[in-house]
């Protein structure tokens, strides 16, 4: 099957090369020689959004929303009956619908480990048939894992999810700091933190656990992990984080407000 993806930039390219083994790939994006420079002859490649949406039999599009009307306008009338899968925060199914009312439309939000094909995506859809969604849901794997929600949720999806990465990153990098204040050499504390939190995830994973057990587990009672989990809590790190999270869908919900109001 043919996959056109409308804008090559983080997304779209993660995307292409995530699903090149699996369908044959067209890309657009603003600009042509910046496109071929990076495509290096591996993907077809077309200068307009018109003709890359002719070609394919699933549009996915991975623009800034600001954008989304410019092309959905000039694309509509290549998409009569085929799968729309839009990458684009905040951009409701309705919104799309209103530009392609004869189309398979898919709502989906990635994360930044699609680089290395380790996205979860979550999804939502309306009126899709069985066989567009196993293509759809083929599409979601090969660049990670995937979890359908109701299109409600989105937004805090964003917030969680979407955002995730950034917040996990900075209790990383806390870590690694909080090492070299002790005096431990930088490439070794990032060494101990890194592998510290990918074998922790894994020992949740392997074993169905749930953190807090697995935090009983480590703290014994008078102890040292309990002296720094006082700590931790005096600092609120359960507000901090829910308030990050919330912050970043209240966000979201501001930017799918926007472009709903701008619909009516
Ligand atoms: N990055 C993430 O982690 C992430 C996660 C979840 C969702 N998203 C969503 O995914 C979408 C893309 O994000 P991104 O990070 O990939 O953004 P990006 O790197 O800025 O990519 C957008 C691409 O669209 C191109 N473009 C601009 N105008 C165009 C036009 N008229 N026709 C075709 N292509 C055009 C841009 O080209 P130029 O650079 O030449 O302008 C750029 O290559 C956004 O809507 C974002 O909300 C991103």
């Amino acid at each position: 099957m043919k996959v056109s993806i409308i804008g090559a930039g983080t997304v779209g390219k993660s995307i292409a090369d995530a699903i090149k083994d699996d369908f044959e790939i067209s890309l657009s994006s603003s600009s042509f020689e910046k496109l071929k420079a990076w495509n290096n002859n591996r993907f077809k490649i077309f200068n307009n959004n018109v003709d890359n949406s002719n070609y394919g039999d699933i549009i996915i599009l991975t623009v800034k929303p600001d954008i989304i009307d410019k092309v959905l306008d000039e694309i509509k009338s290549n998409l009569k009956n085929k799968i729309v899968i839009s990458f684009i925060a905040g951009i409701k199914i309705d919104y799309i619908k209103k530009y392609l009312d004869s189309s398979i439309i898919v709502r989906a939000m990635p994360n930044i480990p699609m680089l290395i094909k380790k996205s979860v995506t979550a999804y939502c859809y309306e009126n899709i048939d069985n066989d567009s969604i196993i293509t759809v849901k083929k599409i979601l794997s090969d660049m990670g894992t995937h979890v359908e929600i109701n299109e409600s949720y989105m937004d805090a999806v964003t917030g969680l999810s979407g955002s995730g990465p950034a917040f996990i990153a900075i209790m990383i990098d806390s870590m690694i700091n909080a090492g070299i204040y002790a005096g431990i050499h930088r490439d070794k504390a990032r060494k101990l933190v890194m592998d510290t939190f990918y074998s922790t995830l894994q020992l949740l994973n392997e074993k169905n656990i749930s953190p807090s057990d697995l935090r009983d587990e480590v703290m014994t009672p008078g102890g040292t992990t309990v002296s720094g989990i006082y700590e931790l809590e005096k600092g609120n790190i359960r507000t901090a984080i829910t308030n990050a999270v919330m912050a970043s869908y209240k966000k979201a919900k501001e930017i799918s407000e926007y472009y709903t109001d701008k619909k009516l």
